[in-house]
């Protein structure tokens, strides 16, 4: 009999240590590191003797065959847009998000558009009773559909459960958390356990053309909790987010292969589940005092679609031997380089001062194309000057404190045009400019011409 390995998996990021310690390597987190049985859940030793023969073909007779994924379309265009058209039959997608920030509710609310459609949909929930779920559904308007809902949590079970009767067209198993299976070795909510679950449900959707939907949660530092194994399992991930202090959620796509990666959706929670928001640039400009000192809106792009924010900055002398930065929304040392840029280029001094940077209303920016906002903001922050109400600021900052233009320029111009913003700050040499603007832009050649515009 083979002897049986031993090994030690971080619970948080599932890197894999050979003995124990007190803090991951991989991710730093304290106290997250368990023993493992790397060969549970996957069924032993393999056999030779009974291994089956597979079957190569060659990719070009398959020309023709499936040329468009199969998709189910949930009617909520918002979501359809994040996945690309649509829930691919035969595909996994992890939905990952804070506790309590939405998922199920979502996922419920595409349930309910599903069965209405006639699809066969399963909705297993391994954290609510059957109860429960009728009274979200209920609040949801959705009691009223065929939605199945199984309570379990035993992956053995759910497989039965799935299989009985005629097959489900979408499977939603909320969460990935609570499964466990007799075949893993290890206690429940670990790596393998997770691994395992997640599988066997992966395989299920394969063998049966099921689109099925995973939910993970997510800890504090934004993994989904224990397996960030799961992530390259999956065909698609979309991750929800938004802040507990504000109603509106999105739903980002970070990995897809069947679709876009870099679309979102836009959500509001009311009292009677989420509500798509088609304009979402309305809804984050939409508590904003246009006289303040230290606010710049940005246009910016996710995906396809144009996107404007407002982007708060607060210079304020410090009485810190270390001055303080602070950033919500954006990243850190992309702001470290923009304050570089304005004392290194500039003459902008903010050596004493704390810097606090916020994009409003709990949206997140990953494009480089925010740079100039943020230094519009942070400048007229310093000066204590308020900067042109009506105008939009973007364009990628250099090192060397040139400013660089950015892709989708006449998208961006349309869209604060649409919502009433005449003016905007690009670099000079952007492409496709509309003819009949110049008038409202400005274009600026570098970080220190911008600065001297704002300061005068
Ligand atoms: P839920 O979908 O249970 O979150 P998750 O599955 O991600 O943990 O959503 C929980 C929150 O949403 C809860 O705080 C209540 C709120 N909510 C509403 O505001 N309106 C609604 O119609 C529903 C169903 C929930
Ligand atoms: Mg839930």
């Amino acid at each position: 009999m083979a002897k049986s390995r031993t090994q030690f998996v971080c619970q948080n990021c599932g890197t894999v240590h050979t003995r124990w310690a007190g803090r991951c390597d991989g991710c730093g987190a304290w106290n997250t590191i368990v023993e493992d049985d790397p060969d549970g859940g996957i069924g032993g030793q393999p056999n030779a003797a009974s291994a089956r023969k597979g079957r190569a073909v060659a990719l070009a007779t398959l020309s023709g065959e499936a040329e468009e994924a199969p998709r189910v379309g949930t009617g909520i265009s918002e979501l359809d847009r994040v996945t690309g058209g649509g829930f691919v039959r035969g595909s996994a997608v992890l939905v990952g998000g804070d506790p309590g920030i939405g998922k199920s509710t979502l996922l419920m609310q595409a349930a309910a558009t599903l069965a209405r459609q006639g699809n066969r949909v399963i909705y297993v929930s391994g954290e609510e009773a059957t109860a429960q779920v009728r009274l979200r559904a209920q609040r949801l308007g959705a009691a009223d559909t065929d939605v199945l809902l199984a309570a379990e949590t035993n992956v053995e079970d759910i497989l039965a459960t799935l299989t009985d009767g005629k097959r489900p067209d979408f499977v939603i198993v909320d969460s990935i958390q609570t499964l466990w299976s007799d075949t893993a070795g290890s206690a429940p909510g670990t790596v393998t356990q997770v691994r395992t679950g997640v599988h066997a449900m992966i395989r299920f959707a394969k063998q049966t053309g099921a689109a099925m939907v995973l939910v993970g949660h997510v800890t504090k530092d934004g993994q989904i909790a224990g397996p960030r194994v799961v992530e390259h399992m999956v065909d698609a991930v979309l991750y929800f987010e938004g802040d507990r202090g504000h109603h509106y959620r999105i739903l980002r796509t970070v990995k897809n292969r069947f679709g876009p990666t870099d679309e979102i959706g836009v959500f509001e929670m009311s009292d009677k589940g989420l509500r798509e928001v088609a304009n979402p640039s309305e809804l984050f400009l939409g508590e904003r005092n246009e006289k303040a000192p230290g606010a710049a809106v940005f246009a910016g792009i996710e995906g396809t679609r144009p996107v404007l924010v407002e982007i708060q900055a607060l210079v304020a002398p410090s009485s810190l031997g270390t001055p303080r930065r602070a950033v919500v929304g954006w990243d850190s040392s992309r702001l470290s380089m923009i304050l570089a840029v304005l004392e290194a280029h500039c003459g902008v001094r903010l050596g004493n001062h704390d810097v606090y940077l916020n994009v409003a209303g709990g949206y997140r920016i990953a494009e480089p194309a925010a740079d100039m906002a943020v230094a519009a903001a942070l400048v007229s922050s310093l000066a204590g000057l308020a900067l042109p109400a009506d105008c939009v600021y973007f364009g990628e900052v250099s090192l060397s404190g040139a400013v660089r233009p950015v892709a989708q320029t006449a998208l961006r111009l349309k869209e604060a045009e649409k919502l009433g913003f005449h003016g905007a700050v690009l670099p000079s040499g952007s492409a496709e400019v509309p003819a009949g603007k110049a008038g409202g832009l400005t274009m600026v050649e570098s970080l220190p011409d911008l600065v001297a515009r704002i300061a005068g």
